[in-house]
């Protein structure tokens, strides 16, 4: 531990499980005090008694705007004004664009595009009301995906989803620009997690495995150096771009 991340108040979305909880485990080991956030807060519990004093757990629905607002209240008034926020909550899907029906289509985008905003916006308004001596220190990283960027069949509200996410990174960085806060998506290749485990496991995870340049998947670690770079006041100049760790699986 070097301590790049030493002094930070950093707030982790969907930390319950997957790349999240591994993000929240990277920040602290790093020496920043983390918020971990989710819906199922008896995971969130176990997290924190791992983290120790410098970790609370926050239950929260991302994608109710009153809930978004008291996360923050809450992480505040235990550590401080969040300056790191790690947007990444978010879903997939099984179904088809001919067999999905229109509620699953728009529970993906406000998931993964609208709380993606709304939990951006109520940093940043926090960051900004506080003055340049704080908002200079914000980072914002959105976990977008590959799938932003090139189409992976049938999930096609998902790439949609993800392609919304980096662009929604790249147009707040230029809106905040001014006031120092930096915003960035991280964008990872396929890694083995909850969300993909049952489908890597599967025939077409097997079939991708094989199509990709490396024969391999990440695993939950891969990202930790891009994530703390982007978290870290070595980034001072980088704001708006997408970082794409997929292992050149986006070539295959
Ligand atoms: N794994 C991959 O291969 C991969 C590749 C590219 C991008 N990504 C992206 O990385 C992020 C994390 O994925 P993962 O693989 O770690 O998936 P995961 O294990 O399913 O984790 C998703 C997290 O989001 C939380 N969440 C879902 N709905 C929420 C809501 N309404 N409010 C608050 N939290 C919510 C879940 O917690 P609760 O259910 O407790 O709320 C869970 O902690 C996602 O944005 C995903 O799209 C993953």
């Amino acid at each position: 531990m070097t301590g790049r991340v030493a002094g930070r108040v950093a707030l982790v979305t969907g930390a319950s499980s997957g790349l999240g909880k591994r993000f929240a485990q990277v920040l602290a080991a790093e020496g920043a005090k983390v918020i971990v956030a989710a819906r199922r807060k008896d995971r969130l519990d176990e997290l924190v008694k791992e983290l120790g004093a410098n970790a609370i757990a926050v239950q929260c629905d991302v994608t109710d705007e009153a809930q978004v607002i008291a996360m923050f209240d809450a992480a505040e008034a235990k550590f401080g004004l969040v300056d790191t926020v790690i947007n990444n909550a978010g879903m997939t899907h099984a179904n088809n664009a001919v067999t999905q029906d229109i509620a699953e289509f728009r529970k993906i985008m406000d998931l993964n595009v609208t709380s993606v905003w709304c939990v951006a916006r109520e940093a940043a308004r926090r960051l900004i009301k506080a003055g340049p001596e704080a908002s200079h220190r914000g980072r914002i990283v959105n976990i977008a995906s590959m799938a932003g960027r090139i189409v992976i069949p049938h999930v096609t509200a998902y790439n949609t989803s993800k392609a919304a996410c980096a662009h929604l990174t790249r147009s707040l960085a230029r809106e905040w620009a001014r006031h120092g806060i930096n915003v960035n998506a991280l964008s990872p290749g396929y890694v083995a997690t909850e969300l993909t485990e049952e489908w890597l496991n599967g025939e077409g995870g097997a079939k991708t495995i094989g199509k990709s340049p490396r024969r391999r998947v990440m695993d939950e670690n891969s990202l930790d150096e891009a994530l703390l770079f982007l978290c870290s006041d070595q980034s001072k100049f980088v704001t708006g771009t997408d970082v794409l760790v997929d292992d050149a699986q986006s070539m295959g």
